[in-house]
């Protein structure tokens, strides 16, 4: 790496430098600024930039303006050496380097981008599915089959294999490690197989061999496809600050990220047996050990969630139950299922804990085999320990769409009287179970096959929820039971969650397109914002207490907790 002296550097006064944007606003004075050009498009927006200190685990990320210019506002650069990165697809730094930022001055950074050498290697998700050549069912099956779930299309497009070598590997690869698997934190399995996929020899999900073997390097040693890019961000997508917090374990698989009203951010590391807690003042990250209460089975969580009180709640995924945790005291409290629901294949991944004080019950999500073959949703009662396993689908009448789709529970969440909704990731329903009566009632969103994921209740009792598998984001209004669905900018996004905010504006990422996205409901207007690095966005919160609002989300195959602030 060159040093500082390698950009042109024209040192300003910051005093002198107010800029008015083009809102109309007085911009904070910058530690930072500049602007982005490259020869073929002359000044460039929407190119994200970012700024590492040395020696620290904190990258301030900012966006290019109309005009290619960016700025970093003082409040957050402290003097100090920086090394600065961009993205911007199709596009690199032509001199990557550090510079000084200093008390007094400005530095104004001229940053020059050329055309990437290898264009492959910055694609996400989303634009490997766009580019790639197929059916909407073929590319559909990728991304049901989970093939970027635990590592990104990039280990799929570059390998060599032919139909029947991709058969053995895949029936290999997903026998062989868990879900919490990523491409920095390989987890291999210990406990039951959960998922089975046509390939593996079962009559699962479907992988089609000679598909995946028609979108490699097998046959050619090339794409004989266009690499197709999205357009980058413009106008309100580039008013926004992202700050990245890399956790100290640098395998750490951050699954669910959440804030509590104290601003601290907890994460659940979707492999190893933890929980976490940031302080995003001080960067600072305190990791707990999470009990093992079925010890020598798989180990990770998929959900946690803060109650009103500021406890932790996680459920303990392949180690089955539900455990609660005390900031104040730092000890953990956990809740075993009896044995007779209890088997090793038994996992509790999602827990519904925001409303326990209505009854003093905790809802739980998972099932008791291989997924979508034994539903059943858990309850837990806080006080007696007593469970209830509920056979929701068993009040669906005989015949009955609701009864004769395919099934498979993914999310859950809990209405203000802690009635529960489960989304329905295997067809296109919400399921909403009486928290007195335990009686089901099945409501089906508009678009079929939409795969409901994860979402949230908010202060109306209306559900918001991410429709995964069409990248959209749908309501329930309990009131009218209707639904409202809104359709994503962006195609192939893949959406894993949604929230309201407090200003009735809807949030969520796409897990396939590094993309925070998110939704004004009255007038229907989408933002999306970059992101700085690949990240698989799933869980997003908002930290309603900032004005604007704050965005959270963990980037699990990332090692770190991303926090988005937008500018308007
Ligand atoms: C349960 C997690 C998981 C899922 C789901 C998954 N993979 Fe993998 N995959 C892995 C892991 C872990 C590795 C890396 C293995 C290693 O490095 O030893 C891998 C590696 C690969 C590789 C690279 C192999 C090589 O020889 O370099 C390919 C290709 C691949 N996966 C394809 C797929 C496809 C296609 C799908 C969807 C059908 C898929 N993966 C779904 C976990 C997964």
């Amino acid at each position: 790496m060159k040093s500082m002296q390698s950009f042109a550097l024209i040192v300003v006064f910051w005093a002198a430098l107010w800029p008015v944007s083009s809102f109309g606003k007085v911009e904070p004075p910058a530690a930072l600024a500049g602007r982005v050009t490259s020869q073929e498009e002359g000044p460039m927006e929407g190119v994200v930039v970012s700024a590492k200190k040395q020696g620290t685990t904190v990258t301030i990320s900012v966006v290019s303006d109309a005009q290619g210019r960016f700025s970093f506002p003082r409040t957050r650069l402290d003097s100090g050496g920086y090394s600065i990165a961009i993205r911007a697809v199709g596009y690199e730094l032509d001199e990557p380097g550090t510079v000084e930022v200093g008390t007094q001055k400005a530095n104004e950074l001229d940053l020059k981008l050329h055309k990437a050498a290898d264009l492959s290697a910055q694609l996400t998700n989303t634009e490997w599915l766009m580019s790639m050549p197929g059916t909407p069912q073929q590319k559909w099956d990728l991304v049901y089959t989970d093939c970027l779930g635990c590592h990104s299309l990039q280990r799929v497009v570059r390998s060599r294999y032919n139909a029947d070598e991709f058969a053995k590997f895949v029936s290999y690869m997903l026998q062989t490690f868990t879900g919490g698997s990523t491409s920095h934190h390989v987890q291999k399995r210990i406990g039951p197989l959960r998922t089975v996929y046509a390939a593996t020899g079962g009559t699962g999900r479907h992988v089609d061999t000679e598909y995946l073997s028609s979108v490699n390097l097998s046959k050619t040693g090339k794409w004989d496809y266009p690499l197709k890019t999205l357009p980058r961000v413009t106008g309100r997508g580039t008013r926004v600050i992202v700050t990245e917090y890399d956790l100290p374990r640098a395998d750490a698989t951050p699954h669910d990220a959440v804030v509590d009203r104290k601003g601290m951010v907890w994460y659940c590391d979707f492999g190893e047996q933890y929980i976490g807690k940031l302080d995003p003042k001080t960067a600072k990250v305190a990791d707990f050990p999470v009990p093992q209460v079925k010890p020598g089975l798989d180990t990770g969580m998929n959900d946690i969630e803060v109650d009103r009180d500021g406890s932790l709640w996680v459920a303990l995924f392949n180690q089955a139950g539900l455990a609660k945790f005390d900031p104040k005291t730092q000890k953990f409290q956990t809740w075993r299922l009896p044995k007779e629901i209890d088997p090793d294949a038994r996992r509790t991944v999602f827990v519904a804990s925001n409303a326990h004080e209505a009854d003093g019950k905790i809802w739980l999500g998972g099932g008791r085999g291989v997924w979508g073959t034994d539903l059943g949703q858990l309850r837990v009662d806080l006080k007696t320990g007593k469970w209830e396993e509920i056979h929701e689908w068993a009040d669906a009448a005989p015949g009955s769409p609701a009864a004769t789709r395919p099934h498979g529970i993914y999310g859950i969440a809990a209405d203000s009287k802690n009635n529960l909704y489960d989304f329905d990731y295997e067809s296109e329903y919400l399921v909403k179970v009486d928290a007195k009566t335990l009686k089901a009632s099945f409501y089906a969103a508009p678009t079929i096959n939409s795969g409901p994921r994860r979402g949230h209740v908010d202060a109306q009792d209306r559900v918001w929820f991410a429709e995964h598998h069409v990248s959209k984001i749908g309501m329930f209004d309990p009131r009218t039971e209707q639904f409202k669905e809104w359709t994503l900018p962006t195609p192939f996004s893949n959406p894993y969650d949604a929230v309201a905010d407090k200003n009735g504006e809807v949030w969520t990422g796409g897990m396939a397109s590094d993309r925070v996205v998110r939704l004004n409901s009255k007038t229907g207007e989408f933002v999306e914002y970059p992101l700085p690095r690949p990240t698989n966005i799933r869980r997003v919160d908002v930290d309603n207490s900032t004005n604007p609002v704050t965005f959270w989300t963990g980037n699990k195959d990332g090692a770190s907790i991303v926090k988005v602030e937008p500018l308007d």
